[in-house]
This record gives structure tokens, C-alpha cells and sequence, in this order.
């Protein structure tokens, strides 16, 4: 049957991605926004498959847009599973929370008509919380910054540097001790005030003291909101599991700017890789054995950093141009290339990914040829190994495949069977280079815009 009369079939269920039984992940596997969102709520609203949705790393640097309908819902830090009917919503331990946003989503969801509780939805009390002094200190280091991240200005990087450094941090459940939480935010508040404020006078720029009072009194209002959703999350997931319920990990942010294994220091700082599903809520490695990669047919970075396949050129517009390659977060223009392969290898390796989905294959679809990095050329030398340093990175030269366009419009395809041959081609080249099955190619923004087998 032609692609362009082929029925369109129903959104594809978690069984036809090979996710017949037990828990999975679903990770980005370039530098973020490869369209997770559309995956996870593809997974996640499904009945009958998972219990519970979990998210595990980043904060509100994070961002995607889900279509139900006829309504859009931006998404920060609510799991995707929070638009979906009889589905427990788990912001785990390895999430930053920021009360502020966390109370506006969920107010924002509320008056949309979505159901948001603490049936609903379970915070953990061991989350970070990010306090407003974590943003002004984020955007202070970019400013006086020799080389700026192109932090996402969200308080992300502050707050987990204090997190590790213990001696700042404040968690979800010390907010419900209300004699604890008046004396550590006056105390902490004292602090940050004094430094920032030096660091930011040093540097002729501007810092607004964080009013202790003003703090205490927003907190207490959030706290009415969030209070009753605090809880021990990891366990509440280790018994679930136990009782035979099933959990969706949904990743934050992408491998490639995991702190760990990402593009150091151009990344964010959590375990964004599936690595950090275990240690951001509590779920051990053996419980977790699907890992569902997620990918563009092509690269795009938001930020600084390294990124050796960019397009500083009209290949590079015409690629924005056509997938509207802005920020969820921040509307910033993202920065468009060639599929790397190089790259995703590695991401593929690290996080464990069991199958991949290529998204935005469609945004492709209109190219004469197409290209397709298969390794790096570093200082003259060949490889294709991605390279730890960002120094390095920035010095690869890719080599490229050149392959022929799909010869077809791809977006009215549900199969993968029946997509256009050099779609196929391209598909099976990545398949073949990276050695794990692609099971989904996205052709559209659509939640049916989607081929499977
Ligand atoms: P931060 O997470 O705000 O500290 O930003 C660190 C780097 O990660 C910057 O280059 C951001 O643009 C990038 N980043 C953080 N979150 C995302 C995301 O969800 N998508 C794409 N890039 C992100």
C-alpha cells in the first residue's frame, strides 16, 4: 500500500516497543529535546501497562510539550503521567525541586482540569529544594564566567553543588519541620546573601538580597500545596515493584550532559544517563531492564559546548526551520547538525539502551542527501571513540556518510515496514552502527504521527 493511503492506525502500545513486562527507562541520548516527551506519554498513558511514572534527575531546566486534544501542556517537573487517569506520579530523590514552579505547574495543571493530589502525585523527602538564591547564583557564575555553560539560569548546577556540599542544602522533608525550616532558611539566607552579594560587587553586577521573611511566607503557602505529597518515595516504588506494579523512569535532560559522561564541563549536573535512574530514586540496576534510547534522525545542542557535526550554514537553518528547533525552556534557537554516530554509540553503550526510537524523522524527509557522522578525524587521527575531554571534542573533524534522501514523504506512515526505502536505509545504518533495534521512528508532532513494527 502507498505510504500516503496507508490507514492510520492507533497510537502504538508499550507491547509493540517490546515492553511486554517489568520496569523501563526512557532516556535521551544526544544533548537533550530528542522528543522524550512524546515517548514517555506515549508509554505512560497507556492502560494497563505502567503504575507509576518517576522521574529521577534535573529539575525545572527541564521541559516538554505534551498534546492532548486539542491542549497543550508544558511540562517542567510533573512526570509525564500526571495527564493520564489512575497513574501514580513520582518526583524522586535525584530531582532538584524548585516549590515556586512545582506549585505554578501544578495550579496551571489543575485549572486545565487535570487532577493533581497526593494520590496522585508523591514528592520525595529527600529531594533538594532549589531556593531563590540558587538562581541568582546561577546567573552570577555565568556572568562572571570566563566561559559560560548557557545554563538554563533555573538554579540547577548551585543547587546540586550544595547538595553534595551538605553544609547549604535543604531537603523536601526538613520543610515540614517548620522550627527547622525557619531557622536553616534565615541561617542559609544570611549566608548566601553575604557571599553573593561580594561576588557579585566584585564583578559589577547586580545582586537583590533574598528577604527571609517574604520566603518563609511563600513557603508556607507552597507547603499547603506540597506538604501532603512528601513522602519516602524510593520505598514506596521497592514495594510497588515488589507487589508486581510497574514503573516508567522518565529521564530529564539527555546522556550527553549527564556530569558523569556527558561533554564536561558543557553538561548539567545530574546523572541524566539511565545511570541516574538508580541512584535518583532508589531502584537498584536489576530492576530496571528496559532502557528505551531516545534520538533525533539528526543533532541538536542548546548551550555552549562542543558539538563537532554543528551546521553553521543554511543546512543548519533549514534543519531549525523545519523542526522548530527552539528551547521548551528557554525559546533559545537550538544549535542543528547531522546525526553523529560517534556520539550516540557511546550514549547508546553508557546508558544501556535496549532500543532506540528515532524521532523527527520526517523533518528529513525533504533532503536530496543526507549525512551521517560515522567518526572523528582529532589532531589528524581517526576514531571512533568519543572523546572524554571537551578540548578534544571541539577539535573533531567529522567524517561523514553520505547517503541518499528517503525518496518519499514519510509523516502519513505507521509501519516501519512501509516507510520509504531510504528512510529504511537510514534507519537499518543506524541500527547496524550502534547495534541495537530501532523500534519507533517519529513522524510527526502527533501522538499517531508514529511508525512501529
Ligand atoms: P543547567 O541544567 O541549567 O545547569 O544547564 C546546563 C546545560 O545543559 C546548558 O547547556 C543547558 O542548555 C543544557 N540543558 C539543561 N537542560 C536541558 C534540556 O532539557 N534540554 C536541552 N539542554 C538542556
Amino acid at each position: 500500500m502507498p505510504a500516503a493511503t496507508q490507514k492510520k492506525s492507533a497510537i502504538p502500545t508499550p507491547a509493540q516497543l517490546g515492553l511486554k513486562s517489568g520496569n523501563a527507562a526512557i532516556v535521551g541520548l544526544q544533548w537533550g529535546d530528542e522528543g522524550k516527551g512524546k515517548v514517555v506519554d506515549m508509554v505512560a498513558s497507556a492502560p494497563k501497562a505502567f503504575d507509576f511514572i518517576a522521574r529521577y534527575n534535573g529539575g525545572a531546566n527541564a521541559g516538554h510539550t505534551v498534546v492532548v486534544g486539542k491542549t497543550k501542556y508544558a511540562l517542567h517537573l510533573l512526570p509525564s503521567g500526571i495527564l493520564s487517569r489512575g497513574k501514580v506520579n513520582v518526583i524522586g530523590n535525584g530531582v532538584v525541586i524548585d516549590p515556586a514552579k512545582l506549585v505554578e505547574e501544578i495550579e496551571g495543571m489543575r485549572a486545565k482540569g487535570v487532577k493533581v493530589d497526593s494520590k496522585n502525585l508523591k514528592i520525595s523527602d529527600r529531594a533538594h529544594v532549589v531556593f531563590p538564591w540558587h538562581k541568582a547564583e546561577d546567573k552570577l557564575l555565568e556572568a562572571s564566567s570566563a566561559s559560560p555553560i548557557g545554563t538554563t539560569g533555573r538554579g540547577i548546577g548551585p543547587c546540586y553543588a550544595d547538595k553534595a556540599l551538605r553544609v547549604n542544602a535543604i531537603r523536601m522533608g526538613d520543610l515540614l519541620d517548620e522550627k527547622k525550616r525557619v531557622m536553616e532558611v534565615a541561617r542559609i539566607a544570611k549566608f548566601k546573601n553575604t557571599l553573593l552579594a561580594s561576588l557579585a560587587a566584585s564583578y559589577q553586577l547586580e545582586y537583590q538580597p533574598v528577604s527571609v521573611e517574604q520566603l518563609l511566607k511563600d513557603s508556607e503557602l507552597q507547603l499547603k500545596v506540597l506538604a501532603p505529597m512528601v513522602c519516602d518515595t524510593a520505598m514506596l516504588l521497592n514495594d510497588a515493584s515488589a507487589k508486581g506494579k510497574r514503573v516508567l523512569f522518565e529521564g530529564a535532560n539527555a546522556t550527553l550532559l549527564d556530569i558523569d559522561h556527558g561533554t564536561y564541563p558543557f553538561v548539567t549536573s545530574s546523572n541524566c544517563s539511565s545511570l541516574g535512574v538508580h541512584t535518583g530514586t532508589g531502584m537498584a540496576g536489576h530492576k530496571v531492564p528496559h532502557v528505551i534510547g531516545i534520538c533525533k534522525a539528526y543533532q541538536t545542542r542548546v548551550g555552549s559546548g562542543p558539538m563537532p557535526t554543528e551546521l553553521c550554514d543554511s543546512t543548519g537553518d533549514r534543519i531549525r526551520q523545519i523542526g522548530r528547533e527552539y528551547g521548551t525552556t528557554t525559546g533559545r534557537p537550538r544549535r542543528c547538525g547531522w546525526l553523529d554516530l560517534v556520539a550516540l554509540k557511546y550514549t547508546a553503550t553508557v546508558s544501556g539502551a535496549t532500543c532506540l526510537c528515532i524521532m523527527l524523522l520526517d523533518v528529513l524527509e525533504s533532503f536530496d542527501e543526507i549525512k551521517v557522522c560515522v567518526a572523528y578525524k582529532i589532531n589528524g587521527k581517526k576514531t571512533d571513540r568519543f572523546p572524554a575531554s571537551a578540548e578534544l571534542l571541539a577539535k573533531a573533524v567529522p567524517v561523514y556518510k553520505t547517503v541518499k534522501g528517503f525518496g518519499g514523504k514519510v509523516s502519513d506512515v505507521r509501519k516501519l515496514s512501509k516507510l520509504p526505502a531510504g528512510a529504511k536505509a537510514y534507519l537499518r545504518l543506524i541500527e547496524d552502527a550502534i547495534g541495537v533495534p530501532v523500534v519507533l521512528a517519529s513522524v510527526g508532532p502527533a501522538r499517531d504521527q508514529t511508525a512501529v513494527n
